[in-house]
């Protein structure tokens, strides 16, 4: 089946679910002029978490009430140890009201209202350099969030839900077994995945996810990686790499991907955990930071603050908030991560030994709801970004291109965008980015970009989840 029909299929499914109300009837009750207001508000301020096409509305099991009153009370109130800011202080009651009936209305009348999702038109994408095709790798999947290449060209996938799949040669599909129990719950599951430099001889795997802990009733999760050994779709001998303790009730910012130096260092990523005030300018836990460890989790003796009283001991980097990509370049042994912001300020970073990123101190975004969190963006001691992104693009995963299939691309950096659902291409001299080219636009949330060994770029977006090869015609 081509790439085409398969979306076509996913995407028009859940239009069907979507639709099925009598919409004359309900149009003449609509306020138009109201609709229009709040669809201005709900872009600025909703869509970067609910999405642009209210998305995460529609297809839902509703936690804090559906009817009129329910809604207005959340989004007053926020639910805030849950990720939802509170928007009593920001919106007035009218637009607070206005909203809420935009949300139920927008629920009712998808189809009207424009919010289906946008079709790609073909499977072939002109670029600056060249043209190229999509070829489905796999299908079927729901959030692929990383991916990795076996030697044998089979690939392993983990999906967020909790499942590692492992995709054969002729694209079957065989669930993996011995894999870590995960808090599967808003931004925690199943994470990232990273084979060892020398798998081909020790079978070394790696994974990184949300592990959690039930405590008088409440759910504490933190991030967690873990080794394993990996034989004939079986995970054994698992060995615990990291937790990031304490644990939290928050859902939200765990990082976590992982990469390898050519010196066998570990390196990973523990976000904030939503906790911006505690985490990530102390030295004392290790949320709100970039760590370095060795194969085994043991720290390497010149880490920055091995002796540094009561510092976590595998800390490389910190002050930094989200970070969902990672990505080493071989050639110049310098490693580059980079972070989402809050509202704007996603940043891109050269990640350096012992330096501060400053976050929350200093900062290109703005808070969620509007307000600021600091003036600054720029403090003695703490380090600039590279590059930053006002709108967020949500970047999620990473990869250098080092391959000769892709005229004019190599040494480009390739970063997913979750929000705005396509590949940016940035082009990079000196250690700056001075060019992006945009890719794929509405391929779909991009969860990762990976080079496989075999020189091809994969990217995976997810609902519906598929893994694609870029090949150039
Ligand atoms: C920073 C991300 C973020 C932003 C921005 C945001 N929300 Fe939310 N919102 C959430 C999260 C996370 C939840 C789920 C809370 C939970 O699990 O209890 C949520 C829940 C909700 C709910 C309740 C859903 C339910 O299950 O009952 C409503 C209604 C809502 N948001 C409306 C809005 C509106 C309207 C805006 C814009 C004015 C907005 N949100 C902006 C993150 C966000």
């Amino acid at each position: 089946m081509s790439v085409k029909i398969q979306l076509f299929f996913a995407i028009s499914s859940s239009i069907i679910l979507w639709g099925g109300c009598d919409n004359d009837k309900q149009n003449q009750k609509i306020d138009e002029a109201a609709m229009a207001r709040s669809a201005s508000i709900y872009q600025t301020n909703c869509a970067s978490c609910h999405g642009e096409q209210m998305i995460a509305f529609t297809d839902r099991t509703w936690k804090h009430g559906q009817e009129r009153d329910s809604l207005i009370q959340t989004i007053s109130n926020g639910v805030l140890d849950a990720g939802m800011p509170a928007w009593g202080k920001v919106l007035s009651e009218v637009q607070i009201q206005e909203l809420a009936d935009y949300i139920i209305t927008g629920i009712e009348h998808v189809k009207n209202f424009g919010f289906e999702e946008v079709r790609l038109e073909s499977d072939t994408f002109q670029t600056e350099k060249f043209a190229f095709h999509l070829d489905t790798v796999a299908s079927g999947l729901s959030i692929p969030w990383g991916i990795a290449f076996l030697p044998n060209a089979e690939i392993l996938v983990t999906e967020k839900k909790g499942d590692l799949i492992l995709i054969k040669a002729n694209g079957e599909k065989v669930l993996v077994s011995g894999t870590p129990k995960v808090s599967f719950d808003v931004q925690g599951g199943l994470l990232d995945i990273l084979l060892h430099p020398d798998f081909a001889n020790n079978n070394w795997l790696y994974l990184s996810y949300s592990d959690y802990i039930i405590e008088k009733g409440d759910t504490l999760s933190g991030t967690a990686i873990d080794r394993f050994t990996y034989k004939n779709g079986t995970l054994t001998e698992p060995l615990e790499i990291f937790r990031g303790r304490p644990y939290s009730s928050a859902k939200w910012h765990y990082g976590s991907r992982m990469v390898f130096d050519d010196k066998k260092h570990l390196f990973f990523i523990a976000s904030d955990r939503a906790n911006q005030k505690e985490n990530p300018q102390t030295l004392e836990n290790p949320k709100g930071k970039i760590h370095r460890v060795y194969e085994d989790g043991s720290i390497p003796e010149d880490n920055p603050f091995v002796n540094t009283e009561s510092a976590v001991p595998s800390i490389y980097s910190y002050g930094h908030r989200n970070a969902q990509g990672l990505a080493y370049h071989a050639e110049t042994g310098v490693l580059w991560a980079h972070e989402h912001g809050p509202r704007g300020g996603d940043e891109l970073n050269i990640i350096k030994k012992g330096a501060n990123y400053g976050w929350p101190n200093i900062s290109y975004g703005i808070n969620y709801d509007g307000t600021s969190f600091t003036q600054k963006v720029a403090e003695e001691g703490m380090e600039q970004p590279v590059h930053y992104w006002t709108p967020s693009i949500a970047p999620c995963g990473m990869a250098f291109v080092n391959s000769a299939i892709y005229p004019g691309w190599n040494g480009d950096l390739l970063v997913g965008s979750l929000r705005f659902k396509y590949l940016n291409r940035c082009i990079l001299k000196d250690g700056k980015v001075i060019q992006e080219e945009v890719l794929m636009k509405n391929i779909g949330r991009l969860r990762d970009v990976r080079q496989g060994p075999d020189g091809y770029i994969y990217i995976s977006v997810e609902e519906p989840g598929f893994i694609f090869r870029l090949i150039p015609l």
